[in-house]
């Protein structure tokens, strides 16, 4: 479905991701762990092209899309869930669904979008600013699913979310692995990432310096002190 290798990216004269190589299967669920500032979100920018690689390769469903715009990944099929949720503040929960919507494409509609998000159901004329975080997060989710997507990038879902609705994401992820969807997952909630993953990644300072399946990461202690500051 995704394929990196040896992907450099830079801000500038910075040099964020310095060599990343790592891949997903279809209907495969691969996270990436790692601390502030280690170049997760890089990470995703540099796949969906917002901040294109300056070396190295991104294949998508077997086409080279190293720097094809954001606009051709999402038509081939990409969608992103952005850190922050990014919804629009002024437009209502409908409107943030609908402006997504691709073409007649879909699978996923509004009527299916709100099945599986019952509480956006009860809000669809509700502003994008009179939401809870956690109502902005299915929103965000919902909107990403409107595009119709086979690879969803998901960047800290459960940022900032009370307990409950970190659970409430764990379902919304799991249901749709079920559903066939292949996920990239950018998590700092170690027991959520570890849950729903086939594959896990750590990332340090740009590199890649764990990659196991979640089991193998539970039991490596050292490994959780040094890059996730889990005692
Ligand atoms: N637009 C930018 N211009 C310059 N440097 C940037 C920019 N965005 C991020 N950086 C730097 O790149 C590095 C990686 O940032 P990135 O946002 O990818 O980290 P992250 O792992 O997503 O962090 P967090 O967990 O806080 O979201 C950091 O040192 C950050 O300061
Ligand atoms: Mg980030």
């Amino acid at each position: 479905m995704l394929a990196l290798s040896d992907v450099h990216t830079y801000y500038g004269e910075s040099h964020v991701l310095q060599g990343i190589t790592l891949s997903v299967s279809p209907g495969e669920v691969v996270t990436i762990l790692g601390r502030n500032g280690m170049g997760k979100t890089t990470l995703m920018r540099s796949i969906i092209g917002f901040t294109p690689p300056r070396r190295g390769r991104v294949r998508f469903k077997g086409d080279d899309i190293t720097r094809w715009p954001p606009y051709r990944m999402v038509e081939r099929g990409m969608a992103l869930v952005p850190q922050g949720r990014r919804v629009f503040a002024s437009l209502t929960v409908r409107e943030n669904l609908e402006v997504a919507r691709h073409g007649q494409r879909g699978r996923w509609t509004l009527p299916r979008v709100l099945e599986l998000f019952p509480r956006l159901g009860d809000r669809v004329q509700n502003r994008g600013n009179k939401l809870s975080g956690g109502e902005q997060q299915m929103l965000a989710i919902g909107r990403a699913l409107m595009t119709d997507p086979d690879l969803l990038l998901m960047d800290e879902p459960t940022e900032g979310l009370a307990p409950l609705l970190v659970r409430e994401v764990g379902r919304v992820i799991a249901e749709l692995k079920r559903e066939g969807l292949s996920i990239l997952l950018v998590e700092q909630n170690l027991p959520l990432a570890l849950s729903v993953a086939d594959g896990v990644h750590i990332l340090s300072r740009g590199q890649i310096v764990h990659s196991s399946r979640p089991a193998e990461l539970m039991a490596n202690e050292e490994v959780k002190s040094r890059f996730l500051g889990v005692a």
